[in-house]
């Protein structure tokens, strides 16, 4: 059969509250044109985040109910370390409520003032994290990353020229560990290949330095491998993401992407002196360490979720149904990073709606417009989330990109949803000249993307 269904049918249904584009216009102005600030009973579609929004399988549910709320050594947290070593295979698993939990520990126990972390592009918390400790964070994107809109199968991964001319230049002692996200969730989803992490760890480990892999979507990276890289596509997914790890020295893991749960992470390494600080650490915020903050029936929804985002039809449809999307909004002219990533298809802001400068924030003008048009709620990547002022002169800087992601929660659309989608898109694209831009009306000083307020500036047509 060529059509791709949904592995799944439905047991449980959520209404969706159907809003005119009269209520969004007010709804969204009374928002401050911030789509963080709507609330979500007036969104129809909602693409913010794949990140906790997934639907969890009957197997899910039935192991929260095994859950056991022991407060030490409960036997949900055992199971929850078997999976976890079995398909990361470090021994030590420390539990935390989300991924950034497991970031702030490690980084706290490594980083410190006039440390640089590489990685082929950090994400805004594992960024904000690792300069709270006074440390420098460094994206190093392949060269092949910069062209948007051309081809590549791999074009999450890190620069290793770049990588290692930054440790020469800087000192392998100013560089605690190094990391690689997978799927590079800033740089369009766009998955690295395991010659790319093969060869940044044996470059770290030359020089001493540790390499984590940031795996939040490690069997969407562990799909792309198997489809595009030579000498894989006889391999199970399990294997290669065993191979994945194997080369690294340890993990941070949001377990809300490909852990298919609402809630959770964890930390993970083989070390045991940096295990034991961990630990310490974890015991101040997150709780006891064998829950982290978790319950232990989170715990259990973990440990069945990490088997279940590896089984080979869920991963086809997962990564088709985002290729579908990224393909019927491409092919009317819509630029976005191309290919379309494993869990978000990136419209390129700035090649849409060329007459907004990127100081004038194109990709808030497309998430208000998409709200507008259809209820989408989208989330601006570029100058509201990673532009910064200059330290010198103290002018505006923006970002490097205008992207607006449009992440596609697990399970939870079906394609009529997505069709509905490719047509809001559509009709936005028709009268893209009216797009105009917006200025920020306020904003806290990091992850302003959150809280910010904008206006509409005057038209200037
Ligand atoms: N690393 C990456 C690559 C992520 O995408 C995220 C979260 C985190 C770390 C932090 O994990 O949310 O569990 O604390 N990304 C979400 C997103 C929020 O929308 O992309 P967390």
């Amino acid at each position: 059969m060529k059509t791709i269904i949904e592995p799944f049918r439905i047991k449980s249904v959520e209404p969706l509250r159907l809003t005119t584009r009269e209520e969004r216009e007010s709804l969204i102005r009374d928002a401050d044109y911030n789509v963080f600030l709507l609330a979500a009973r007036d969104v129809i579609i909602d693409l913010l985040t794949d990140s906790g929004t997934g639907a969890m399988s009957a197997e899910q549910w039935a192991a929260v109910m095994r859950g056991d709320e022991s407060y030490a050594g409960s036997e949900s947290f055992y199971r929850f370390q078997d999976a976890v070593r079995d398909i990361f295979g470090f021994r030590h698993v420390i539990p935390t409520h989300q991924g950034r939990a497991a970031e702030r520990i490690l980084f706290t126990t490594l980083c410190g003032p006039g440390d640089v972390v590489p990685n082929n592009t950090h994400f805004d918390t594992t960024r904000a994290n690792i300069e709270h400790t006074g440390a420098e964070a460094l994206d190093l994107p392949c060269p092949e990353s910069r062209d948007l809109s051309a081809p590549g199968d791999f074009k999450g991964n890190i620069d290793l020229e770049a990588l290692e001319a930054m440790i020469r230049e800087r000192g392998a002692e100013h560089v605690p560990l190094a990391m690689i996200t997978v799927t590079n969730n800033s740089g369009g989803g766009q998955p690295v290949s395991m010659a790319n992490i093969r060869a940044a760890a044996e470059l770290c480990h030359e020089h001493g330095i540790p390499l984590y892999l940031d795996a939040c979507r490690f069997a969407e990276n562990a799909y792309f491998i198997r489809k595009r890289e030579e000498g894989y596509a006889d391999r199970s997914y399990l294997e290669i993401a065993r191979e994945m790890f194997s080369y690294v020295d340890g993990c941070t893991m949001s377990a809300k992407k490909d852990g298919l749960a609402n809630i959770g992470g964890f930390l993970a390494t083989d070390d045991d002196e940096l295990a034991r600080e961990e630990r310490d650490l974890l015991i101040l915020t997150e709780g006891f360490p064998t829950y982290g903050g978790l319950a232990g029936r989170d715990l259990d929804a973990i440990a069945v979720g990490l088997r279940e985002v590896l089984e080979p039809d869920y991963l086809e449809y997962r990564i088709t149904s985002t290729g579908y999307l990224g393909r019927h909004i491409a092919e009317a002219g819509v630029p976005i990073v191309q290919p379309p990533g494993g869990h978000a298809v990136y419209i390129d802001a700035a090649a849409f709606a060329p007459q907004v400068p990127p100081l004038e924030l194109p990709g808030i003008a497309l998430t208000v417009e998409l709200y507008r048009e259809a209820g989408i709620r989208a989330v601006e990547i570029g100058t509201v989330m990673f532009g910064h002022e200059d330290p010198d002169t103290g002018e505006p800087v923006p970002a490097r990109n205008e992207l607006v992601r449009l992440a596609i929660p697990r399970r939870v659309y079906t394609q009529s949803h997505i069709d509905y989608v490719v047509e809001a898109i559509l009709g936005v694209w028709d009268r893209r000249h009216e797009l105009t831009g917006y200025r920020i009306v306020e904003a806290p000083p990091v992850l302003r993307h959150f809280s910010a307020r904008f206006a509409p500036l005057p038209d200037r047509a």
